[in-house]
């Protein structure tokens, strides 16, 4: 009677501790490779490119070869992360760990902040061949945070073995590289307050490419006849490097196909007209937007154009669901907590959207302590509503629109355009981030008409 309570009690003691140990795991591993590895202990890019010229240009042309160089990248980490962590010094681990993914090779040189990317130090390698190919496996189920297993030294990792030797390195193969928990050591991330901020694996896990063996690297990697090494003959399946995602507008344009149709053909002016748009999303293997989907916004915009050309904006269908506030556009204010890193005093936040009023966003706003929304994903407490379209999800929306008393008599053309936006243009414009990252990205659009009866 009495062993039996003391027996549970011994047990849960083992297994909060196993708990916590395990609770630990992740953040001790990652920790540990800070100052491990010396930049000398790395090969540079530019020597794989003596043998691997096309894949090296490939990569060359990926963000993944950016991910410490880019501007926004630069200003993220230097303006933002690296001055909240000076105002906030429990930071300073979440914020070195920017480095964990996007220059590993400057977290394990482990000094913080790494040379600025004018210095032109090895950090610029940013996510380079050698991170990839020193990478044998991930040390957490789901992968997340860089728990890749990773070290120095002349054998390499990949997914097949050579047709012919290297004279620069051994390879050993990996079933991991095939797999989208490769990717998604870095392409998921929880932050300190245990919000999944990036969960782009996460997504392609539950959707349907899943189900059907489709990983990132058919849609990101696709396979072609290449000439992996100049010493080896082409393969006809070799993996291209072609990493092609958001910024390239090629990959974003017909991610989702448009059609819109009005419920009749003919209408009367001060007669009332429903709209309906259907969006398919024919392209991803995870949500859209997903990664950094606390900068981006897709939205619809739907306009009609009477006979004599003048333009009418049409505002969606409120559906009535929780949290859609934030997924029509309008004339709000957001990113108060940009005000603590640059150093303004009660900061009164900026336009949460910057474009025209009425029209629906796909989006998932990432909320600050105080509720307001924010771009800062290390300082996100909670996630607003999922209002994004997932893989092969197809979405309607509706827009009722009461023909004006002075329209045209005629053939009144209406169009529903789908933009994308990498960074949201207010924000943009107070970080002085250059004007590519705000660029509006066409996705698709479609039109349909009406008669307007005299
Ligand atoms: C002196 C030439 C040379 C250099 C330098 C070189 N490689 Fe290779 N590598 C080869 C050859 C040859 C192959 C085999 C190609 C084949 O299978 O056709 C190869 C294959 C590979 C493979 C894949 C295995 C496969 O089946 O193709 C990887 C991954 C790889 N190299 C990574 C690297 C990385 C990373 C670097 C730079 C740190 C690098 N290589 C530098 C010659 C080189
Ligand atoms: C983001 C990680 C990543 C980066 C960066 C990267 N690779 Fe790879 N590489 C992979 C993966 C994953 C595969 C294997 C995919 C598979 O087999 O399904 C691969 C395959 C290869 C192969 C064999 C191709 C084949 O047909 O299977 C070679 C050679 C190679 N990489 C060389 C390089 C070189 C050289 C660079 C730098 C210029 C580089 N890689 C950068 C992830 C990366
Ligand atoms: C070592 C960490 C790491 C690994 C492993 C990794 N990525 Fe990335 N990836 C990044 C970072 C960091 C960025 C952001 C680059 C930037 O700053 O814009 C990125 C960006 C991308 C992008 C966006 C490109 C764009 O145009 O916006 C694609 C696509 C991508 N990665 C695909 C993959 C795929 C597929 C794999 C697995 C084969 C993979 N990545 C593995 C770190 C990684
Ligand atoms: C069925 C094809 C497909 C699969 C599978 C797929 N993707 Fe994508 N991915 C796309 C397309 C199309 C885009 C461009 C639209 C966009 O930006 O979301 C994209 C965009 C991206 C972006 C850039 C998002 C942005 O706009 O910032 C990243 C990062 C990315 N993919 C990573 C991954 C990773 C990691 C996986 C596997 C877990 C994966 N993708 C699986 C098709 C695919
Ligand atoms: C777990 C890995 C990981 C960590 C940690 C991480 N990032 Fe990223 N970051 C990524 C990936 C992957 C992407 C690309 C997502 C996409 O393309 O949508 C990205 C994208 C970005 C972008 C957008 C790049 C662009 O051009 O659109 C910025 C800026 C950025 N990260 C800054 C940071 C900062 C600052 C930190 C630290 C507070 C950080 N990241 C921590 C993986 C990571």
């Amino acid at each position: 009677m009495i062993i039996i309570p003391f027996k549970k009690g011994i047990y849960a003691v083992i297994l909060i501790i196993a708990l916590f140990i395990s609770a630990l795991n992740v953040s001790i591993t990652q920790t540990d490779l800070k100052g491990r590895h010396a930049f000398k202990e790395f090969e540079s890019a530019k020597k794989c490119r003596t043998c691997h010229p096309g894949i090296y240009e490939q990569w060359s042309q990926a963000m993944m070869s950016q991910a410490y160089t880019h501007h926004w990248d630069e200003i993220e980490y230097f303006d933002l992360a690296e001055a909240h962590a000076t105002a906030v010094p429990q930071l300073r681990e979440v914020v070195d760990g920017c480095n964990g993914c996007h220059t590993p090779l400057a977290y394990m040189n482990g000094k913080f902040p790494p040379p600025r990317p004018a210095e032109n130090s090895m950090a610029n390698e940013s996510v380079s061949c050698e991170v990839c190919h020193l990478i044998q496996e991930t040390h957490s189920d789901p992968p997340f945070n860089f728990s890749y297993v990773i070290s120095p030294g002349t054998t390499k990792y990949a997914g097949r073995q050579p047709s012919v030797e290297s004279p620069a390195h051994k390879i050993i193969t990996k079933d991991i590289f095939h797999t989208t928990e490769y990717c998604g050591i870095c392409h998921n991330e929880k932050n300190p307050f245990g919000v999944w901020v990036k969960s782009t694996q996460l997504e392609w896990k539950e959707g349907p490419y899943a189900a059907q063996g489709v990983p990132c690297q058919d849609c990101h990697m696709p396979k072609g006849q290449y000439l992996n090494a100049i010493m080896g003959k082409p393969y006809a399946d070799a993996r291209l490097h072609l990493f092609h995602g958001g910024h390239d507008p090629g990959k974003v344009r017909g991610t989702v196909e448009i059609r819109i149709e009005p419920d009749v053909r003919e209408a009367e002016p001060g007669e009332t007209v429903i709209f309906t748009v259907a969006l398919f999303n024919a392209k991803t293997g995870h949500k859209f937007p997903t990664g950094s989907v606390e900068d981006r916004i897709l939205w619809l915009n739907v306009e009609a154009t009477d006979a004599k050309g003048k333009v009418y904006h049409l505002s969606v269908d409120k559906k009535g669901f929780e949290g859609e506030e934030y997924t029509i556009s309008g004339d709000y204010l957001a990113y108060q907590d940009l005000g603590i890193p640059k150093g303004i005093k009660d900061f009164k936040g900026l336009q949460r959207d910057g474009i025209p009023a009425g029209n629906r966003i796909f989006r998932m706003p990432y909320l600050d302590p105080d509720g307001n929304m924010t771009i800062m994903q290390w300082n996100t407490a909670k996630l607003g509503v999922d209002y994004r379209i997932g893989p092969r999800e197809t979405k309607t929306e509706k827009f009722t629109f009461r023909i004006p008393s002075n329209v045209s008599p005629g053939k009144m053309k209406v169009t529903a355009t789908l933009n994308y936006q990498l960074l949201v243009k207010p924000v943009a414009d107070f970080l002085g981030v250059p004007a590519d990252e705000s660029e509006i990205i066409p996705v698709n659009d479609h039109s349909t008409w009406i008669t307007i009866l005299p």
